[in-house]
């Protein structure tokens, strides 16, 4: 079951980030999507400090890929903006998520719409803006494990976390 939230501000988005980074299963690709500005890049920074890395999470618009591997885990935090068509192919994505030429880690891959090819049981998290005020978040589980943490998830909860 997909489960929805509110974000109203930037820093829910942060703490939102930070409670799965906290969390998320050794493996996990998270794919993001979403409006220009929606929020893709503040959720993964949120998801580099509750994987407790020391590094600043910069937005890989124009690098395509970051890699963070001081954390517990390490952050593979791809943005396909800049791509178009079969160009995505080409970053040959999947060594990020097969668990051999790269550690498996954590994959945060932003306008993830542009993939041609999907990693087996992504997260999904849909970020658009809310009418009123903030973000409206949307997230849409693959497996078992990620159902389970999703149905644990509320803003109280990513609230109370934040540090
Ligand atoms: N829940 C929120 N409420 C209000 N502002 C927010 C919220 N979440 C993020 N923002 C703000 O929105 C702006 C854009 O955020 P961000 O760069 O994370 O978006 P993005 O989806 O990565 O954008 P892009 O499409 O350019 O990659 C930032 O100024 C950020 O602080
Ligand atoms: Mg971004």
């Amino acid at each position: 079951m997909p489960k929805t939230l509110l974000l109203p501000t930037d820093r829910a988005t942060f703490a939102l980030g930070q409670w799965l980074g906290e969390r998320l299963a050794v493996g996990t690709v998270l794919l993001l999507t979403g409006d220009l500005g929606a929020g893709k890049t503040t959720l993964t920074k949120g998801i580099g400090r509750g994987l407790d890395i020391p590094d600043e999470i910069d937005s890989p618009t124009f690098t395509l890929i970051n890699e963070y591997d001081s954390g517990r885990l390490p952050l593979y935090h791809v943005d396909l903006y800049r791509l178009a068509g079969a160009e995505s192919d080409r970053l040959f994505l999947e060594s990020y998520w097969e668990g051999i030429e790269y550690p498996p880690g954590i994959v945060a891959i932003e306008w993830a719409e542009r993939l041609r090819y999907l990693p087996p049981e992504p997260l999904k998290i849909n970020l658009s803006h809310h009418p009123e005020a903030g973000r409206q978040v949307t997230l849409t589980p693959a497996s078992p494990t990620q159902t389970c943490l999703i149905e644990a998830l509320t803003t109280d909860a990513i609230l109370a976390d934040e540090i």
